[in-house]
C-alpha cells in the first residue's frame, strides 16, 4: 500500500520531498531510495516521539524534524513533491486549509502533492462495524475530509481513487 502510494507520488530520481505527519518514518523511508542519493526526504511531525524513532531509522538522504502541518518551516517553493498518509484527519480541523496553504507555499511551482486517508470500507455492514473496530478514521468517508481541500489552497486535482485496504488518495499539482 504505502509502495504503491509512492508511486502515484511521482516521485523521480533527485526528487526534493516532504512527509507531512510523517509518524515513525516508514512512509519516508519507502520514498528514500526513490528519490536517490540525489535527492532528500525530508519528514515533520508534531511528536517527538515520533521524530525520534524516525531519527534512528533514517536513511542517508532522510532528515526529521519536529513541526505542525499547518506551519511548515521551510522556504517557499523548496520542495518537488510533499506527501501525507493518514495524517490529515489528525490536523485540528480549522487548521487543515492553513496545512493545505503550507504545501502549495513550500512545493515548487508544477510540483505534486499526494494525501492519503483511511476509508470505511465499501461493504455496508463493514463500513458500520469499522468506526467500532478501528477509530475515529473510519466513521468517515476521507472525500468528506478532502473535499475542497486541495482546491482550498490553489492547486488543480489530477486523481484521486481508492487503494486496498481501505485507502482513499488524492493527487494535485501546483499549476507552474
Ligand atoms: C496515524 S499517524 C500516521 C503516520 C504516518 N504518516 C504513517 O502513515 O504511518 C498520524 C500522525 O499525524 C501526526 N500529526 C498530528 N497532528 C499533526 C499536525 N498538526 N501536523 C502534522 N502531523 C500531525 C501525529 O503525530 C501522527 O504521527
Amino acid at each position: 500500500m504505502f509502495t504503491r502510494l509512492a508511486s502515484l507520488a511521482g516521485v523521480r530520481p533527485g526528487h526534493r520531498v516532504l512527509d507531512v505527519g510523517c509518524g515513525t518514518g516508514y512512509l519516508s523511508r519507502i520514498i528514500a531510495p526513490v528519490a536517490g542519493a540525489g535527492g532528500h526526504v525530508t519528514g515533520i511531525d508534531p511528536s517527538a516521539a515520533m521524530i525520534g524513532h524516525a531519527r534512528d531509522r533514517a536513511p542517508a538522504n532522510c532528515s526529521y524534524q519536529v513541526g505542525e502541518g499547518q506551519a511548515l518551516d521551510f522556504p517557499d517553493a523548496s520542495f518537488d513533491v510533499v506527501v501525507s498518509s493518514l495524517a490529515v484527519h489528525h490536523i485540528p480541523a480549522d487548521a487543515r486549509p492553513a496545512a493545505a496553504r503550507e504545501m502549495f507555499r513550500v512545493l515548487r511551482p508544477g510540483g505534486r502533492v499526494l494525501i492519503a486517508e483511511s476509508r470505511p470500507p465499501a461493504n455496508p455492514l463493514l463500513a458500520r462495524l469499522a468506526g467500532p473496530l478501528f477509530g475515529a478514521a473510519m466513521r468517515h468517508d476521507p472525500r468528506d475530509l478532502l473535499a475542497g481541500l486541495l482546491p482550498g489552497a490553489g492547486f488543480t486535482v489530477e486523481d484521486d481513487g481508492e487503494l486496498p485496504i481501505m485507502l482513499y488518495y488524492v493527487r494535485g499539482v501546483r499549476p507552474a
